[in-house]
């Protein structure tokens, strides 16, 4: 059929990550034993992906937002792995084969357990490490249009800097700061190098953005919270990519501003939305913040705790639209085993995103986070945020009826 929308059809996609579905025995996830007591338990995608890739042709999504495991890839300092590139390799040519566009994300939170103790994020020399990855990756690898570079940086430095709750596990702002820098640096040469592999290539981060407000709208100490937490978590990294100056400013401190070359180095936008968190000031908090999701519309929490607040999404992809290039909302999902919840998620959500594109904000595509259950980061096998259920003792793959959902809207939505 000839296209008519001359931007090319809307991405209707699913979205995972490699660790959660494959784990990986050289991840730091894997062995980062001062934090992690238990091993994490996964889908055994890695085994199972043929199977798996045949559920997004049921699905009928036109697209795939997936990632690399650098650490199978580079399991040692200087070793590639070229069986596993091989393995990726052959994924892409699985979905080219079913018409289904590819989108790669090069790192989604976890790194080969040997960079991760010579050369975390703070340091300086991890750039050059993570880019001879990228390298390798761009020499090896045919048929990706759609690049991720990073899955959520902020959440990446704020969970392994700030909270200390995943590798490097430090507490320690500065180091933080540092890591965040070399990171976008990272960012910017990566762009590059896509580019000069890929000429057509649309790259971009994936940026977690939520709903921030203050707890209490009386206390004015919640209230400047919010607005502070909004401008660093949600903009900072978008002021950013439009000056080439990261501005970081926390509460009662002087306002950072650093360099970082990211400016214009990005193709569209990648959006990860999820929820709203309420913002209180206490004292007796890691530098006076605490967070609290209510319900207040009454739509229930999700089995993460989290609030369900679609209009955030309108008000995140509003401000997302000011860089002026095109937006895809890379992940938004819910974690639920009630299917009715699930569907109802999804339908708020993608009718917020239609009212964006009513309103003229250039959309181009809705990745739902996941495909199948997973392991969820910090909370393990009871996140259910899979369109198919996954039966933890068998691995069987089960669809449930907000999959049923999915095809229906992508088949009748016309976006
Ligand atoms: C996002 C992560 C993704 C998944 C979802 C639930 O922040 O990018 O890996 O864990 O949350």
């Amino acid at each position: 059929m000839k296209e008519t929308n001359p931007r090319g059809p809307f991405l209707w996609g699913v979205a995972t990550s490699a660790f959660q579905l494959e784990g990986s025995p050289h991840a730091d996830w894997t062995s980062w034993d001062e934090i992690l007591s238990t091993k994490p338990t996964v889908t055994n995608h890695y085994e199972l992906y043929r199977e798996d890739l045949a559920l997004l042709k049921n699905l009928g999504v036109n697209a795939y937002r997936f990632s690399l495991e650098w650490s199978r890839i580079q399991p040692r300092e200087g070793v590639w792995d070229e069986g596993a590139v091989a393995h990726y390799q052959e994924i892409i040519d699985i979905l080219r084969r079913d018409n289904i566009e590819p989108m790669v994300t090069l790192h989604h939170f976890t790194h080969p357990l040997w960079f991760i103790k010579k050369y975390p994020w703070h340091e300086d020399a991890s750039v050059e490490h993570f880019l001879r990855y990228v390298e390798k990756i761009l020499s090896a690898l045919r048929g990706v249009r759609y690049w991720i570079t990073f899955n959520e940086p902020y959440v990446l430095v704020l969970a392994g800097y700030f909270e200390g709750c995943t590798p490097p596990a430090l507490k320690n702002v500065p180091l933080g700061v540092k890591a965040l820098k070399n990171i976008l640096t990272a960012h910017a040469a990566a762009y590059d190098i896509i580019h000069a592999g890929c000429p057509d290539a649309q790259v971009s981060v994936a940026h977690n953005m939520a709903a921030l407000a203050p707890w209490k709208r009386w206390n004015p100490l919640d209230k400047l919270l919010a607005r502070v937490a909004k401008y660093f978590y949600n903009h900072s990294l978008l002021d950013a990519f439009l000056t080439g100056s990261l501005r970081i400013k926390f509460p009662f401190k002087e306002e950072m501003v650093i360099p970082v070359p990211i400016k214009g180095k990005l193709d569209f936008f990648g959006v990860n939305y999820y929820t709203r968190i309420h913002m209180r000031f206490n004292p007796f908090k890691n530098m006076g913040v605490e967070m609290r999701h209510l319900d207040i519309d009454g739509r229930g929490l999700t089995d993460m705790g989290w609030e369900i607040h679609p209009r955030g999404l309108e008000k995140v992809l509003r401000y997302a639209s000011g860089l002026n290039v095109p937006l895809i909302i890379t992940e938004n999902g819910i974690a639920t085993r009630d299917s009715q919840k699930k569907i109802a998620f999804m339908k708020e959500h993608l009718d917020a995103v239609e009212r964006c594109r009513e309103q003229g904000m250039d959309i181009r595509g809705y990745f739902y986070w996941s495909l199948i259950d997973n392991y969820e980061w910090l909370q393990g096998l009871d996140a259910r945020f899979g369109l198919y259920r996954v039966d933890f003792d068998t691995l069987r793959r089960i669809p449930t009826n907000a999959a049923a959902y999915y095809s229906y809207l992508i088949k009748n939505r016309k976006f």
